[in-house]
């Protein structure tokens, strides 16, 4: 048996955009619903869990899982530059007190991907008031996590926004790790999150981070085990502790989340996508369960042994028996990271639901549970039994 530490925080990860339906306000809603856009379905009701949260949160409690990371939605909470519902807040706070009605660790992202239209008609990350707006939105989001509330991620994937931010289209969401990261948009993010964190310091004893997505990079090997000329040197470029910014720059941070899924094989021409033979999910990243670990020590390495959580990793698959394996594979994974003396506080499965998978729609489910597309009924996969089964037991 792998016995996991005491508090260790089992849970499951969303995004509201993804799950919550008609978040019209976002400029993801906008986006998908361009004539001739490239994204291939548009969110529109999603799973519902804007009305079905109780019903999301009390299956994962049942199952035995202790933690759950949701995301609340700035456009929700200010509709236009400066008018500000109360509502939503409202809304959102519901959400954490039914966390804590169903013996649930409530983690929340701050903002997972989605701004308001008006933030990026207004300049988007560009702008120069950006972190100004976006320290005023957590203040605004204060009073959702100012009381039972003990991890709140800023931002999530900084690193991927910052290397979208170099091109137009918002579609290129899933391509993970190949443009170059746009370096003044990297600083608004970083500034953004210091000032996030400053404003959500006003509340004791709250933990405050923002979640990366760690990227495995290994340099493609020839037939007879030895590297491709070329690929070590590419290797290094992309691998450069520069590009490392948003792993680098946040020593003083309570924690870090990491999100790892894949790997990806560096040939000299670059980033390779997986070959033929090679197992795929069904967002064609290679099935390969050691991202969870891998990230894991980075992060922990290069933050300079900041305390990590693992707020995202999981597969896109119909076989719910390779979901199994893959969560069972990084589990292991990660318990050999807490063996070699890494603070691990947690593992957050993606995802908790099936759900909107970006510029890809519905088609690659992530979920621990399915739901019906007319009756939004839930049902549980086995993986989610087999995943409770382990957190109640603390191990596997
Ligand atoms: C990263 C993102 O945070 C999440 O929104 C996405 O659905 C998953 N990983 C899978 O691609």
């Amino acid at each position: 048996m792998l016995t996991f530490p005491d508090g260790f925080l089992w849970g499951a990860a969303t995004a509201a955009h993804q799950i919550e339906g008609n978040n019209v306000g976002s400029n993801w809603w906008v986006h998908e619903n361009e004539p001739g856009t490239t994204i291939v379905e548009p969110s529109g009701d999603a799973a519902d869990s804007y009305h079905r949260y109780r019903e999301d949160m009390r299956i994962l409690a049942d199952l035995g899982l202790n933690s759950y990371r949701f995301s609340i939605e700035w456009s929700r909470i200010e509709p236009e530059r400066g008018l500000v519902s109360r509502a939503s807040i409202d809304h959102y706070r519901r959400m954490v007190d039914a966390a804590h009605e169903f013996g649930i660790e409530p983690i929340v992202t701050l903002m997972h991907f989605t701004v308001p239209r008006w933030f990026e008609t207004d300049g988007f990350w560009r702008a120069p008031d950006a972190a100004d707006l976006f320290a005023r939105y957590t203040e605004l989001a204060l009073p959702v996590v100012a009381e039972g509330v003990n991890y709140v991620c800023t931002i999530n994937e900084p690193n991927i926004a910052a290397m979208l931010a170099g091109g137009e289209d918002a579609s290129n969401l899933v391509a993970y790790g190949l443009p170059k990261p746009d370096l003044f948009v990297a600083d608004a993010l970083l500034e953004s999150h210091r000032r996030s964190r400053e404003v959500l310091s006003q509340v004791s004893g709250l933990k405050t981070g923002w979640t990366v997505a760690t990227q495995a990079f290994e340099a493609a090997t020839l037939a007879d085990g030895t590297v491709e000329p070329g690929a070590a040197e590419k290797l290094h470029e992309i691998a450069d502790p520069a590009e490392n910014w948003y792993l680098t720059s946040i020593k003083g941070d309570d924690f870090v989340g990491v999100q790892a899924y894949t790997r990806n094989i560096v040939g000299p021409e670059g980033i390779r996508p997986p070959k033929p033979e090679v197992e795929k999910t069904l967002t064609q990243w290679e099935y390969f369960p050691a991202a969870a670990g891998i990230g894991v020590r980075a992060a922990w390495e290069l933050s300079d042994h900041v305390p990590v959580m693992v707020t995202e990793n999981g597969i896109a698959t119909q076989d719910d028996a390779r979901r199994i394996d893959y969560t069972r594979g990084a589990l292991e994974g990660l318990h050999a990271c807490i063996d070699d003396g890494i603070d691990l506080l947690g593992y957050q499965h993606w995802s908790a639901l099936d759900n909107y998978e970006w510029a890809s729609g519905y088609a690659p489910t992530f979920g621990l549970i399915a739901w019906d597309k007319e009756t939004f009924a839930r049902t549980p996969k086995p993986s989610a039994a087999w995943y409770g089964e382990v957190a109640r037991n603390n191990g596997l």
